[in-house]
């Protein structure tokens, strides 16, 4: 028999919140609110070393979760669907009737897709605390300042009883210790139980709390951080949520020395990595599954996506970098853009207002200034002078242009691609160029200078 499974009830439709996607798929940080409790359980089993299994409940918009998940996950959990939302204890029916091996495992662990702050120390200090204590279940509680909307933790001798707000009479609503809708039961005792669950009550729902009886062998544990299980029902809370998120994760990125000058104004994704030694300027935004090196520079107001930095790699400030990767010691910006496709060889450096897409540039290479790199390849230390550009499109297709090591560009140049230069070229200010270059050579390609002395005044206007 394994240990443990694990269950998300996220069939529910959560009418107060109001997104196109429903709940389990709002944004948060990168990922999706489901992606929270998720990665919690996948990273409680993994420290615990538990043999167990993940299942999500499935309803409400279920195509576009169950896909999300499975494009997201080398691991996949299970989806069980409930077909008619009628409450957590009908969701864990269906738990049982459609997943096939739910019998197999000792506990089983409830929680809801709409709780993205408790991480696997918190399941792990539950499960623990079921395990010594032999109870057959036991449930995450809390003191709420506000407890509207709960179900209250009733007390008893042995065990306690939760009752729902709707069904609270003035003396229960005044208890402030409340349901957090995490569980662990003995997977016996929850299957013994949940057939005489009933739905009379004031919602007409089969309500999973009703496991939970005075004379039962099952107890409430208190956490004493009450932010743990922050739900989400609105949007307003969804932008709380991410805020607390967002400050867990600059927090542990600032525990393993990245310096960040005003963390306030960041906004660092989930999965970012960053490592030690990188300094993090005000405004600047890192996100998707970007991944810094050591001792790095993302400067003022700059925006990094999905990108690749090596060691001592410098985003000036406002910057806009997708896709990119940065060499060791490269430097962009300020205001530079680079597009997906970018990939900037060690100790290059790129300008203001240049733009790059889809090239590779080698070692050394400098664009300093002014330029569109486009569909190209530019060997080692070679200079591109200002406003130069690659015409790439021809109103069809893309061509490549490629330029070899050591080339000078002159500014105010354009390589109409396709078009290939050899090493060391030397291409003069102004030209452009359309036919390929051979090792070594030079080329001028603009229109000779026709100068008339004396001729300057037929073309001033008089001064009255
Ligand atoms: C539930 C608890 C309440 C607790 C509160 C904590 C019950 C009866 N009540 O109330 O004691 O204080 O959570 O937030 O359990 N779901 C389904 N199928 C359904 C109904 C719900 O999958 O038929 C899912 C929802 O998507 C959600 C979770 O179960 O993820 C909780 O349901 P919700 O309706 O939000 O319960 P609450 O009224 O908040
Ligand atoms: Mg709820």
């Amino acid at each position: 028999m394994d240990k443990i499974s694990c269950v998300i009830l996220a069939a529910g439709e959560g009418t107060r919140f109001k997104w196109a996607t429903g709940k389990p798929l709002a944004p948060i940080l990168g990922k999706r609110l489901v992606d929270f409790p998720l990665n919690s359980i996948f990273c409680f089993l993994e420290e615990k070393k538990l043999k167990g299994a993940i299942t999500l409940v499935v309803g409400h918009k279920r195509q576009e979760l169950e896909d999300y998940i499975t494009a997201s996950y080398e691991k996949k959990p299970n989806f069980v669907v409930q077909k008619e939302q009628n409450g957590t204890a009908d969701a864990l029916r269906s738990y049982f009737d459609g997943f096939d091996k739910s019998s197999n495992f000792e506990y089983t662990l409830v929680m809801a897709a709409d709780t993205p702050l408790i991480r696997q120390n918190d399941l792990a200090a539950l499960f623990s605390e079921i395990e010594t204590k032999k109870l057959d279940a036991i449930c995450a509680t809390f003191q709420a300042n506000n407890p509207t909307g709960y179900g209250r933790v009733v007390r008893g001798n042995k065990g306690f009883k939760i009752v729902e707000h709707k069904d609270a009479d003035e003396k229960i609503r005044a208890i402030t210790e409340v349901n957090s809708g995490l569980y662990i039961f003995k997977t016996e005792f929850l299957k013994k139980h949940l057939s005489g669950v009933e739905n009379k009550n004031k919602s007409g729902e089969f309500y999973l709390t009703d496991l939970f009886q005075e004379n039962f062998n099952v107890t409430p544990f208190l956490f004493e951080k009450s932010e743990t299980f922050f739900g989400v029902n609105t949007l307003e809370q969804l932008e709380y949520v991410s805020r607390v998120i967002r400050e867990e994760k600059i927090g542990s990125l600032r525990d393993s020395g990245v310096f960040f000058v005003d963390s306030k104004t960041n906004y660092i994704d989930w999965d970012v990595e960053i490592g030690k030694g990188t300094q993090i300027g005000p405004f600047a935004c890192v996100k998707g599954k970007t991944k810094i090196a050591s001792n790095c520079l993302i400067d003022h107001s700059s925006i990094v996506i999905n990108s690749i930095l090596h060691e001592r790699a410098s985003v000036h400030p406002f910057s806009h970098l997708e896709e990119v990767t940065l060499g060791k010691s490269a430097g962009v910006g300020p205001y530079a853009r680079l597009r997906p496709g970018a990939l900037i060889g060690p100790k290059s450096k790129i300008g203001n207002f240049v733009e790059i897409k889809k090239a590779k540039l080698d070692a050394g290479v400098k664009v300093s200034h002014l330029s569109y790199v486009g569909d190209a390849e530019i060997g080692e230390n070679s200079n591109i002078g200002c406003g130069f550009i690659t015409c790439n499109y021809d109103g069809a297709k893309k061509h490549l242009t490629k330029i070899g090591k050591n080339c000078f560009i002159g500014s105010d140049s354009q390589m109409i691609a396709p078009v290939e230069l050899g090493d060391n070229c030397y291409v003069a200010s102004g030209s452009t160029i359309n036919k390929s270059m051979e090792n070594d050579s030079f080329a001028i390609a603009r229109a000779r200078q026709v100068t008339k002395e004396g001729m300057a005044k037929r073309f001033m206007k008089k001064k009255d």
